[in-house]
């Protein structure tokens, strides 16, 4: 669904078309949106905050000093916990209060207080529309970034003619969708990330496991979905929330990791960055291991499958480039050669993980790129900056090739 999961928090002003407004809210639902909706008083002479809730399956605000609202959700966080801000009908008196900086009730208050990209829907008298304060509003808006769809031309309520009219929500919709557009390097491309460590069970309760955060894994996932790249993370047992926009598939093991790689193939571009354990139990249990008199359990290790170099040397539906990290604690350009060749990828990332460097678990890293064409090392950067450069230099490659 063209819509699946964004959050819209749609502004609702005191005009006849509010009654679209109700529509808007359906189709943006059926495309996968969520919807919260703001009515303002004059809005709520149109229509009711109970339809809106209704039909947009949300709680919907009306009151800026509204002690529930205040104590469970807060204007500041309506104005930050959505993906756009939908304003329709805009009024001219909601155009102009925006352009002026007010803030005298809630909907004013979080059109000021947000920095979330806006839409207006603007509807008004034609009269209303082309007065000057308005066009000089709407200027003014542009010029601060926010977007516009509509007014069409065409009958108005007052049995007038000329631009006022509301655009028509099917309009709205594809406004909104336009903005979400994925634009950049990587558009049209799938690209799947492995993230964050395995956990390989020794007994219900007992796994092996490492120190990896995920954080580097997760940032290259958010960089390439910023790229407008499908994304599918495989991520491993993590603290980390799931990147936005991105197809998180959650797994444990070694061996669930692999299986969830294959399933989200065929992808252009593989970036491997999960720790993967090299080794599970084989002879691991369904009961807990109890101590036995001082008797140490058995513990049976059996290698895992190497993730990266089964899809990097396969014949068939390899992506085109693939791309592997090697955290190493000594001779880390050395190692990451011989990982290059041995797992037949395109790229090393490499990294020095020993301890003091703080890389594991931390927010910036060293990286050396190792590829047959050399060696090139960036500066220590934030693990966000590490992710946006490999990204764009990933989206070099693929034109390069030609793709
Ligand atoms: N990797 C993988 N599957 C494994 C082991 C590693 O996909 N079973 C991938 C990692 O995601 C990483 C690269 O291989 O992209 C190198 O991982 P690393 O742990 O540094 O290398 P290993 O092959 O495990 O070698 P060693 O532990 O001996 O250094």
């Amino acid at each position: 669904m063209a819509l699946s999961g964004k959050r819209i928090l749609l502004v609702i002003g005191g005009g006849i078309a509010a009654y679209k407004s109700l529509d808007l809210i359906r189709r943006l639902r059926e495309r996968g949106a969520s919807v919260r909706c703001i009515l303002t008083a004059g809005a709520q002479h149109f229509i009711t905050p109970l339809a809106a809730s209704a039909i947009s399956g949300q709680r919907t605000h009306t009151d800026l000093f509204d002690r529930e609202d205040e104590a469970d959700i807060g204007h500041i966080r309506l104005a930050r916990d959505a993906d756009l801000v939908v304003v329709a009908p805009a009024t001219a008196n909601l155009m102009a209060k925006m352009a002026g900086g007010h803030a005298d009730d809630l909907a004013s208050t979080v059109l000021l207080a947000t920095t979330l990209p806006i839409l207006l829907a603007p509807a008004m008298n034609v009269r209303m529309w082309l007065h000057p304060a308005t066009q000089r509003n709407l200027a003014t808006l542009q010029a601060d970034g926010i977007r516009t769809v509509g007014p069409n031309e065409g009958a108005m309520a007052e049995a007038e003619t000329g631009p006022g009219r509301m655009a028509e929500p099917l309009e709205i919709v594809a406004a909104i969708e336009s903005r979400f557009a994925p634009s950049g390097p990587l558009v049209g491309k799938h690209v799947v990330v492995t993230s964050g460590p395995t956990h390989e069970p020794i007994d219900p309760v007992r796994y092996i496991a490492n120190r990896s955060s995920g954080k580097q894994g997760h940032a290259i996932a958010r960089a390439a979905a910023a790229a407008g790249a499908r994304v599918t993370l495989v991520s491993g047992p993590v603290d980390l929330a799931d990147p936005a926009g991105v197809t998180t598939i959650h797994v444990e093991s070694a061996r669930e990791m692999l299986d969830a790689v294959e399933t989200a193939l065929p992808a252009d571009i593989g970036i491997f960055a999960a720790a993967v354990a090299d080794w599970r139990v084989a002879n691991a249990g369904e009961q807990k291991i109890k101590k036995n008199n001082g008797a140490l359990p058995n513990l049976a290790l059996t290698e895992n499958p190497d993730i990266l170099a089964t899809i990097a040397r396969r014949n068939e539906g390899r992506p085109q480039l693939m791309i592997g990290f090697a955290a190493e604690t000594e001779n880390v350009i050395e190692h990451a050669r011989q990982k290059l060749a041995k797992k037949g990828c395109d790229l090393i990332v490499a990294n020095d993980v020993s301890t003091g460097t703080g890389v594991m678990g931390g927010d910036s890293n060293t990286v050396h790129l190792v590829s047959p064409a050399g060696v090139e090392t960036w500066p220590t950067l934030s693990k966000t900056d590490v992710a946006r450069k490999l990204i764009e230099r990933l989206g070099q490659m693929m034109k390069g090739a030609g793709q």
